[in-house]
């Protein structure tokens, strides 16, 4: 199928891509070492204990909830929720942390459940580049972290996740997390010098799936605990760069239900390119469940690639996988002549909904 851009050709990239995601991608890293600086020099405590911790926020804002809850279920004994809505879940109270996130500040659902929050009693943190959310934490006393604007939000994972990470750390609810977070920064950069535009396609896996994905319908599966939300980031990220249709689902749940509708409707199913999110932390049946699955289903699809994260840590690989996704997402939206960075179905729903 003939392309509308050529990858091997940066400036053709540039010019397919005004509003810089590919630069914001490359900066990912150094975004990351500058996340970690302005958290941990934010002074939080709080007098009580914790036994639930909820981020609340939506879309780029709130899959930095996901990442931590993932995170938090292998280190840490309280569990973390993440909310998507306009309240809290009745459980929350005086012993729940909330972290309210929204990247612009503005994001009605998470300024509404900002409130709930304190008529609930909860202890709040605020992240956020400013906007509405920044003046009430400031007026309330609600201790505030602010991030720079100026990115798309889900161009602020860095900074919308590690912040969040190191209010958890400075409140006892997980261990030290500076190693883990100096393995995933230091992995980034490395995979960064594998992913970026002036990489050649033959050498650059971001542009090879992307070319794999053009005109497909890219279905991502990755795995409870480990992946599951790099999974959801991989959809969200060819949604929103490449205005694309993807979906994703996690084992081993799709074990049981999803890798039965692989049937039916045959020429459809011929359009799918399956991706398989993998790590060394997923439980050994796991592993055998995704060679079974795919020695199983694998001819009924246009396609099956594995692909690993790198690095020493879980999140380091959780990360990793992120990334590539992430750049895979924008190389494709060039691929189709789209620009990544606008979201014009986003604003103009909450445009709409302003209205009324
Ligand atoms: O990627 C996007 O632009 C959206 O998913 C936003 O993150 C979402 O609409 C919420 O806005 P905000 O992140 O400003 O709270």
């Amino acid at each position: 199928m003939e392309h509308l851009i050529d990858l091997n050709n940066p400036e053709q990239l540039r010019k397919g891509d005004p509003g810089q995601m590919l630069e914001a991608l490359a900066g990912l890293p150094q975004q990351c070492r500058e996340a970690v600086k302005l958290a941990r020099a934010k002074e939080i405590s709080f007098p009580q204990t914790f036994q639930h911790v909820v981020v609340t926020g939506l879309g780029g804002s709130a899959i930095g909830g996901d990442f931590l809850r993932v995170y938090a279920g292998q280190k840490s004994r309280v569990p973390v929720m993440v909310n998507r809505d306009y309240q809290l879940p009745l459980f929350a109270g005086e012993h729940t942390l909330v972290l309210a996130v929204s990247y612009s500040g503005n994001t009605e659902e998470t300024l509404s459940a900002y409130e709930d929050a304190k008529a609930k009693g909860a202890a709040l943190v605020a992240l956020t580049s400013g906007g509405k959310l920044a003046e009430k934490a400031q007026k309330d006393g609600v201790p505030l972290i602010i991030i720079p604007a100026g990115l798309q939000p889900r161009a602020a994972t860095g900074y919308l996740f590690i912040p969040s990470l190191i209010v958890l750390e400075k409140l006892g609810l997980v261990p030290p997390v500076t190693s883990d977070l100096e393995d995933m920064i230091e992995t980034l950069e490395k995979m960064g010098q594998k992913l970026s535009i002036d990489i050649d396609e033959t050498k650059n896996p971001a542009k090879q799936l992307a070319k794999l994905f053009y005109h497909k319908i890219p279905v991502i599966w990755g795995v409870s605990g480990t992946t599951e939300t790099t999974a959801m980031r991989w959809k969200g990220q060819i949604n929103e760069n490449s205005k694309a249709l993807a979906y994703f689902n996690v084992l081993p749940e799709l074990n049981h239900n999803e890798i039965v509708g692989t049937e039916a409707p045959e020429k459809l199913l011929k359009e799918v390119e399956l991706v398989f999110l993998r790590t060394e932390d997923d439980h050994p049946r796991v592993q055998k469940r995704f060679d079974i699955t795919k020695e199983i289903i694998g001819d009924r699809v246009s396609g099956v690639t594995e692909i690993w994260g790198e690095g020493k840590s879980l999140l380091a690989r959780m990360f990793s996988l992120t990334y590539l996704g992430d750049y895979t997402s924008a190389y494709l939206a060039l691929l189709y002549g789209i620009d990544p960075s606008p979201v014009h179905l986003i604003t103009l729903l909450k445009n709409k909904l302003a209205e009324v």
